[in-house]
């Protein structure tokens, strides 16, 4: 119906980009972007309007999202119609839209589209030889100026090369080697350098991108020392390893999977020059406060429990309940110590939830008068409970007498 839509308008519509390309990997993509030959704010609110759908627009840059009352996404991109300057100021050519559109993007396996209107619906645009390169496992740029216009497609070469199993092209190769060597990257702010960092480390295994980073001399940018070494390899197929247990268990509880292997790449410096790589990435204040401070914190915390050995509950649920998520699975990542890991899995998926049953109106229904001695005896209950010393609320209630 998105077609219909279009042609009410007399609108041409694509669906283009990530959606296609997975169809053609045979991979489920849960975002959809449309690519509208007119107006795509008209066409955006008039889908949703028609689909009880929610829409938002950005007038400034004619894009909108409309969200299906069932959560779906789309977003509704405008082709832009503007006259358009050739790299290398080739001679003109006369491009609809769309081609226009879709060469503007950063590699051939994203400027695949498939028409919507009613007139040759379905039919699949390949304007610059994307199934091919799909077919030839190979990821690469549509022009030489691709990286200049934009230096964060380094990083997404490297991110979909690593995930769908491809390689990056020759020509695309010496390319980036190119902008490495000219550091194209110093006109980036660190934000947006960093955006696309955060990507790559919330993909399923970053750790053969982290190497393909260092072939290209790219983890500079992150700091001039940081080497993919032995240990650090080691320790980030661990954070792989720690998550997926963490995901098999606590399947709906979200966590940044970005934040923990920073954590862990960064591992090796001290606390000033992990204040200065969060500042120069300007990372927001909450971010900063894991790297910098919750961080060092639980390395303590690994050492202190290192010397608790054998670890009772009560020791792990008192050292462990300060930390969110990210920072125990961090733990459970770079810890050597067997035992160390076994208590943290422990306090995940058991400790944490133990409370007592008794609370404070029942020591005072037992004639107890409130004070700081509550907490003193609530606490000592929670540290029987965790033990196993008390079973019941009635092993609580006697333990109180
Ligand atoms: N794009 C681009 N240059 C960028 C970022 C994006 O040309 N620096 C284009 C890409 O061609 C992509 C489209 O914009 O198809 C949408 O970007 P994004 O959603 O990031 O890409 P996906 O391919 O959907 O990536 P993912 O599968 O990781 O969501």
């Amino acid at each position: 119906s998105a077609g219909e839509v279009a042609d009410t308008f007399g609108f041409g519509a694509y669906v283009v980009g990530g959606f296609v390309r997975d169809m053609f990997l045979c991979r489920s993509n849960e975002d959809v972007d449309i690519v509208v030959e007119g107006s795509g704010i008209a066409f955006a609110r008039e889908f949703a309007r028609i689909h009880n759908a929610r829409v938002h627009t950005y007038e400034k840059f004619g894009t909108a999202v409309v969200i299906l009352p069932d959560g779906f996404k789309i977003d509704v991109v405008t082709a832009r119609m503007e006259y358009y300057r050739f790299p290398a100021d080739l001679p003109t050519v006369e491009m609809s839209s769309i081609k226009l559109d879709l060469y503007r993007r950063d590699f051939t396996i994203n400027t695949l589209a498939i028409r919507l209107n009613a007139d040759r619906f379905g039919i699949l645009i390949d304007f610059f030889a994307a199934q091919k390169d799909i077919k030839e496992k190979a990821i690469r740029i549509l022009h030489n100026l691709s990286f200049v216009e934009d230096p964060t497609r380094v990083f997404r070469a490297i991110r979909f090369e690593q995930r769908f199993g491809f390689t990056i092209g020759k020509l695309t190769s010496g390319l980036i080697r190119n902008a490495v060597k000219m550091d194209f990257f110093k006109k980036l702010s660190g934000r947006r350098t960093f955006n696309e960092l955060r990507h790559i480390f919330e993909e399923e295994n970053p750790t053969p991108a982290i190497e393909r980073m260092h072939d290209y001399d790219l983890l500079r940018i992150i700091h001039p020392d940081l080497r993919p070494d032995r240990k650090l390899i080691a320790n980030f197929m661990a954070v792989k390893k720690v998550l997926a247990w963490h995901d098999l268990l606590f399947l709906d509880e979200a966590y940044l999977r970005w934040v923990v292997y920073f954590m862990v790449l960064i591992r090796q410096f001290d606390r000033e020059t992990t204040r200065q790589i969060c500042e120069k990435f300007a990372m927001s204040p909450r971010h900063q406060v894991i790297f910098c401070k919750d961080r060092f914190l639980a390395d303590r915390c690994l050492f202190y429990l290192g010397r608790n050995i054998p670890l009772k509950n009560s020791i792990l649920y008192r050292e462990l309940s300060a930390f969110r998520a990210e920072l125990l699975l961090y733990m459970m990542a770079v810890t050597r110590s067997r035992a160390i890991k076994k208590g943290i899995s422990q306090y995940f998926t058991h400790l944490r939830h133990i409370t007592t049953s008794v609370k404070g109106r029942d020591l005072k229904a037992m004639g107890i008068e409130p004070g700081p001695v509550y907490r003193e005896i609530l606490d000592a209950i929670l540290d029987a409970r965790l033990n196993g010393k008390l079973r019941s609320r009635d092993d609580e209630i006697n333990f109180v007498r």
